[in-house]
Formats: structure tokens, sequence, C-alpha cells
């Protein structure tokens, strides 16, 4: 494994659950894995006034909760000794000179500025470490999303942002990307022939991509009521598996090449806008229900949300892409919370045999089918029609799957870890690039003011079902089922 170049990582919101909950478990997993060098520092700065110690007992908790069974107290001494903590108020100046001792001496190696904050604290905060005069050449900054809440505040959050880092300097990140499976998905499509000659109209009968959530909105509801599950989910984790599935292979593995591509595949997508937003889209919000089996309350009851709220909790779309590659092909995405379980999968159906000399089996839809599994287990299986034992040409589906932690033993990287290491390495391949963030806004913001426009409420679906059924009739209008109702 290659191990990394001396680095100071400063996590601003270093107290938050993001931090906390993935980030924080993720860095010492690399420290376990001897992957990260002991001159190396990660440097928590929040509001809060701790001391490091007091910082780093909740660190420790933290850790010892996520990283479960294989949290270990001399790997957990060996990472506390790199982690600092200082406090900044994001809208105090003076705050970020302590920063500046902290980092001082230590210009010539990488600088990782990781934002998980509000978004609208990015540019601020950028602009304090400009005038602080703390940002390097061998600076990056990270932004979580969602970077705005439209084009409009993104566009306005990029260029603050801009002046001070220049874009290669700039790590957008959607943790979907960093994923196993999705890269797997890569591998599957540019390292195998077998594939691509299927991957297009004529070949593929259409294309879902779900991501169910059997949680509620937990202790986010503030953020998520102003956000909604269209924002928090589709903009961009949806749109990035779509991208992934449907981009033109890419001329080099240069990160650039693989960003037009993806680029070019969000500048296809046809507009959803006015009356097409009421028969393609479906929006919902979940009332009482039950999960793993307990009673839950609806979103209204939700703590922090307002009882008139609107919010989506669920989204359903039919896409199209307008391409060569694509055209005629329904993209049918899905994303909920207080789903019926946890489940995240992309499901490629590909045509039916043109005429068959042999009786088709009953089941009528499971065959000719590539899921691709990211939650709860990451997998990839191919249903094929193939003979059942005995006399007769009887014909059954069955599966030839890929199940990655059977096949390779090894614990695959968490996709913060993996993405970490990749700002560490400058690699930005899997990080989001200004214009494609644009046009990812630009595609959802019509369907939002469609919303509004037309005033309808989103519809109920009681929490522990797959969600509205108005959802089911989406694709079922196209003849077509999502794949958990064959
Ligand atoms: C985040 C969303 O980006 O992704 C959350 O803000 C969501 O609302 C989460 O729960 C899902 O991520 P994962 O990796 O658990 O599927």
């Amino acid at each position: 494994m290659q191990s990394l170049p001396d680095f100071d990582l400063v996590l601003f919101g270093g107290t938050g659950d993001l931090a906390m909950r993935k980030l924080l478990p993720a860095l010492y997993r690399r420290v376990a894995a001897n992957q990260v060098s002991k001159g190396s520092r990660i440097i928590g700065a929040a509001r809060s006034g701790l001391t490091r110690d007091e910082y780093l007992s909740q660190v420790e908790e933290s850790c010892r909760k996520h990283i479960g069974k294989d949290f270990d107290r001399e790997q957990w001494e060996q990472f506390a000794r790199s982690v600092e903590y200082v406090k900044i108020d994001a809208q105090a100046e003076r705050d970020f000179m302590a920063l500046k001792k902290l980092l001082a001496g230590r210009e010539e190696c990488v600088r990782v500025f990781f934002l998980s904050t509000a978004p609208d604290l990015f540019a601020g905060i950028c602009e304090g470490l400009a005038k602080a005069d703390v940002v390097t050449p061998a600076s990056r900054v990270v932004l979580e999303k969602p970077l705005g809440q439209d084009l409009q505040s993104s566009v306005q959050i990029n260029e603050r942002v801009g002046a001070m880092f220049s874009e290669p300097q700039i790590f957008r990140i959607d943790h979907y990307l960093g994923k196993e499976a999705v890269q797997n998905l890569l591998a599957l499509r540019f390292g195998n022939m077998l594939f691509e000659p299927l991957w297009r109209r004529g070949r593929v009968q259409h294309v879902q991509i779900t991501v169910a959530e059997d949680l509620g909105v937990e202790r986010r509801a503030q953020f998520y009521d102003q956000t909604g599950a269209l924002r928090d989910m589709v903009q961009n984790h949806l749109l990035q598996l779509l991208c992934i599935i449907a981009m033109e292979p890419p001329a080099t593995g240069d990160p650039d090449a693989m960003r037009d591509e993806k680029l070019k595949v969000l500048r296809a997508l046809r507009p959803l806008r006015g009356h097409d937003v009421q028969t393609k889209t479906v929006r919902g919000q979940y009332k009482a229900g039950a999960a793993n089996g307990a009673p839950v309350v609806g979103y209204l009851d939700e703590k922090d949300v307002p009882r008139d709220s609107t919010t989506e909790t669920f989204v359903a779309l039919k896409v199209e892409i307008d391409s060569w590659r694509w055209a005629g092909v329904p993209f049918y995405l899905r994303t909920g919370k207080r789903l019926q379980e946890r489940q995240s999968e992309i499901v490629i159906t590909f045509e039916d045999v043109p005429h068959s000399i042999y009786e088709r089996p009953d089941d009528a839809h499971a065959w000719n089918r590539l899921v691709i599994q990211l939650q709860p287990v990451e997998s990839i299986t191919l249903s094929v029609l193939a003979k059942s034992p005995g006399h007769g040409m009887r014909l059954k589906p069955v599966e030839l799957s890929l199940d990655f932690r059977e096949t390779f033993k090894d614990r695959p990287l968490d996709a913060y870890e993996r993405l970490l290491t990749d700002v560490i390495k400058g690699t930005l391949t899997l990080f989001m690039r200004r214009d494609e963030l644009d046009a990812a806004w630009a595609w959802i913001d019509p369907i939002r003011e469609a919303w509004q426009h037309y005033e309808e409420r989103p519809k109920a679906y009681t929490a522990g079902t797959w969600g509205p059924a108005a959802a089911s009739a989406l694709v079922s209008r196209d003849g077509f089922s999502w794949r958990n109702e064959l």
C-alpha cells in the first residue's frame, strides 16, 4: 500500500456528526493500516472551547463505537498522538491566528482544509484562511455536500471559494463515488469487453437506481427540512451513479477525462419542467409506521420539523438521456427515508431475445438483469436463463454472483477512507468538478420550481413500506416494476 505524504488535515466541523461518525474513524483506520506518516497531523477545528484532551475523549468514544471489534488500544494511541484541536469560530477573524500558529513551519507539507460545516460557512472559512495566509500551493480544500441550495447559491459559493483556491485544489466530495461497488462498476465497464456492446439502447431495456434507507431524519431534522430528498440525495449521489452508468468510456484514466464524460451525461439529461414534473416525478413524505419491527412517528411529528412541512422524504423520477447511446431508454431513480429496508442498487435490465425457441419461464422478469448492489452488501449479480436438469428444455433463471466479501477476503475501504486518501494524494478523479455541479443544479432546480408551482403536498406513505403507490405506477405505466415488487 502506498504511504501518504506528510500532511496536516484541518477538520472544520470537527465535533460534528459527520466528523465523529465517518471522518475520524476513517482516519483512524488509515493510521492503523500504517498508511499515515508519523509527522502527519489531524487538527479538529470547531466553535467549542475544548481542550485537546476533551476533544480526544470525544473522538475516542466515537471511534470505539464506529470501529467496533477492530478498535485497538495501541493503534488508538498512535492515532491520538497525531490529533490536535483548535477553537475556531468561522466568523471570528482572530480565531484563524491560532490555526496559523499551529501550522507555522510546515508550509512544505500537504495541507487539507476539510469543510464539514453548513455550506453557508464555506466561503467565509476560505476567506478567513486566505487572510490568515495559511493557503499554500500544497493546500487543498474539501467541500462537503450539499454545495448550496440551488444553482445560484452554488455559483456564489464556488466563485468565492474559487477566489482563494484554484480548481485543482478544490475537492467537492460525494461519498457515493468512494464506495467499493461504484469502483467495481467502473472496473466492470472499462476493464472488460463483455458489456460494452450491450451497454446501449436496443440492448438495455431500462435502468433502475434505488437508494433506500430504513432510517428517518434522526437528529438532522433542522438541516433536512430545509433540504429534502431531491437536494440531499438526487442532486448528488443518484445523479453521480447515473453518470457512471451512462457515460462514454473516458479516453484515459486522467481525472478530467472522466469528469468530461460525466458532464456530457448531465448536459444530455432531458429537462423535467412544468407538466412533465407531474407525470415523471413522485414526491412523498413518510407518516407513522414501523421500522425494524418497532413503531415510529411520521415525519411531521419528528422533533424540529414544522407541523405543516411539505419537505419530501421520498422521490422517484423517470429520467431520459438525449444521446445516441441512451435515447429512449428510461432510467428510473428512487430514494427515500423510512423505507422497508436499507438497500441501494443499480439494476440494468437487458432486452429479451427477439424470438424464443424454448418455452419461457413464468417469472417474466427474473433474467436478463445485471444488479449492482451497493448496500447492505456489495455484490454484482447477473441473472440469465439456464436449462433445468432433467428431460426437456425447461429454462430457469439462475444467478451468476460476485460477493466482494467472499471473493476478496480483505476488508474493502470505507468510502471516506478512500476519498480522504485521494485528497491527500491529490487525486481528483472521484471528486466533482465545478461545471458538473452547475449542470446537476441546473437540471434539479426546475423540478423544485414546478413542485412549488403546482403546490401539491407530497404523497403520504407509511414508514416501513416502499414509498407512495404512485412510485410503482411511475414504472408500471411503462410496463415495468421495481425489482423489489417483481
Ligand atoms: C448523505 C445524506 O449524503 O448520505 C444522508 O445527507 C444519507 O441523508 C446518507 O443518510 C446516506 O449515505 P449511506 O452511505 O449511508 O448510504
